[in-house]
Parts: structure tokens; sequence; C-alpha cells
């Protein structure tokens, strides 16, 4: 089974409280391209040029021109099954499920899911760098529009770029220490601190599993790993939550 419903001390819920990590694979039926598989963003562009603060320092146009790019793609493109089963469960469990996502797509919240966390920031936002705002943003940055709060043309992507701190880790920690259940969902396992959290999860009793096209070389097992792709297995194991003994 996915996830055994636990019965809690205390407040005597009988729902689980699950953490998610959703990685690119779930968009990558939606036609949103991964990083590192075949044919994926890090194979047509460089790290260091386009998703580090020293490649926007050198070079900001073309950083502007990449996330534009890629906002422009995502605006073109839909929730595929594994984004509305998410929903789906949300809607079954309320706050007992936080889905915690290293995507820039807004592809969870198009699906329906609100208890939703981006730890790498998003595209549809952007970030001041001279008053810190981060308005919601659905056009280009190139042109160098004015921030809506200071006025300063000083807009760059809201996304967080390498060696850069990523958003709400103390709220995703607490998630994933008092979660029951785990789940990864379509990410290679390759970048620190999402990385880290399966082990965490396990080290306080979750059950955890792995939904993903293959199974990532996971530093930590997981206790149930299924290899396919996230439309399929995804809803499936959203049914098989919901209807546990
Ligand atoms: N269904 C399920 N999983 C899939 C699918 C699919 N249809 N297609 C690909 N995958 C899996 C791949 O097997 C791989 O394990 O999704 C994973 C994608 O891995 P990456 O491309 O490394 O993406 P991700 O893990 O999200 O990268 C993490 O790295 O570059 C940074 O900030 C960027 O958030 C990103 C982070």
């Amino acid at each position: 089974d996915a996830g055994a419903l636990v019965l809690r001390a205390g407040n005597g819920s009988v729902t689980p409280r699950i953490v998610v990590l959703t990685g690119a694979g779930i968009s990558a039926e939606s036609g949103v391209a991964t990083f590192r598989d075949a044919g994926g963003l890090w194979e047509g562009h460089s790290v260091e040029v386009v998703a580090t603060p020293e490649g926007f320092a050198r070079d900001p146009d073309t950083v502007l021109r990449f996330y534009d790019e890629r906002r422009r793609a995502v605006a073109s493109v839909s929730p595929n099954p594994a984004h509305h089963a998410l929903a789906r469960l949300e809607s079954a469990l309320g706050d007992d499920l936080l889905v915690v996502t290293q995507n820039v797509d807004d592809l969870h919240e198009r699906a329906g899911t609100r208890n939703l966390v981006h730890m790498h920031g998003e595209l549809a936002r952007a970030l001041c760098t001279a008053c810190a705002s981060r308005p919601e943003w659905s056009t280009d940055l190139l042109d160098r529009p004015a921030c809506p709060r200071c006025g300063e043309r000083t807009l760059r992507p809201d996304v967080v770029w390498f060696g850069e701190m990523p958003y709400d880790l103390d709220r995703i920690e607490e998630a994933v220490i008092a979660c029951d259940v785990f789940a990864s969902i379509g990410t290679s396992g390759e970048v620190y601190p999402a990385a880290g959290y399966v082990a965490l999860a396990a080290a306080f009793g979750a059950r955890t599993v792995e939904l993903n096209l293959v199974p990532s070389d996971s530093a930590v097992p997981f206790d149930d790993v299924r290899a396919g792709p996230a439309s399929a297995l995804v809803p499936d194991w959203v049914d098989e939550v919901l209807c546990a003994p």
C-alpha cells in the first residue's frame, strides 16, 4: 500500500500527513523540458551562464531572454493528470498535504493545488534587485519594465539560481519531519537541499515512496519505488492513498 493511514494520537485524526516533493519530471508530459534528461535544458544551456548570479551580472540579456522563453513556454501548456491527481489529494486531505515543488512553472496552481511551496522560486513572479519586492509577473523582463513598487528598472526572474538560498526551508523541514508519508515525484535527486528530504523524512519515521520515470540513485533508498510516467503513476498512487483501509 502506498501510504498506510495512521491513527494519530492527540488530535485523533486518521488522515496521514503527506509531503510531496516534485521536480521537472512531473511537468514533462505537459511539454515542459526537464533539466538533465536527453534534450533537457542543461544540454542546450550552460548553468553558469543562465542559472547563477554571476552569469546574470555578466550577461543579463541572455538570462532575461532564457526565462522569458520559459515563461512563455509554460503559458502555452497545461497541467497533466499527475498535477490534477495531487490537487484531488489536497481536496481530500486539506492541510494534511503539502506540495513542495522545485519547479518554477505554475502547473500545480493551475491544477488547483493551494498548499504549495516553490522552493526554487517561480516564473510567475519577478524579483526587484533594488527593493526586493516579488511582484506577480507574466510578461517579458528583457524590456526592462519598471518595478511596480519602487519604479526602478531592476527586475530579474524570481528564480533561485545555483549558489542562492532556496525559499521557505524552515517551513519545508518542519513539514518533512512531521509527515507520515513522503513522496518524491519526477526529480533526479541531484540538487540539495531537496535531495536530502527523503533521508530526513525516513529518519523521523515516515514511509517514503518514489514515483519517477527511472529510479533516481537516491543516497537513501525509498521504501517503495515505482518506475513509469507521472501521469500514470500519480493518479494510481492517489487512489491508493485515499482508499487505504
Ligand atoms: N514522469 C516521471 N518522471 C519523469 C518523467 C515523466 N514523464 N520524465 C522525466 N522524469 C524524471 C527523470 O527520470 C528525472 O529523474 O524526472 C527527473 C528530472 O530530473 P531533472 O531534469 O534533474 O529535474 P529536477 O530533479 O527537477 O532538477 C532539480 O535542478 O537544475 C536545477 O533548479 C533546477 O529545480 C531544478 C533542480
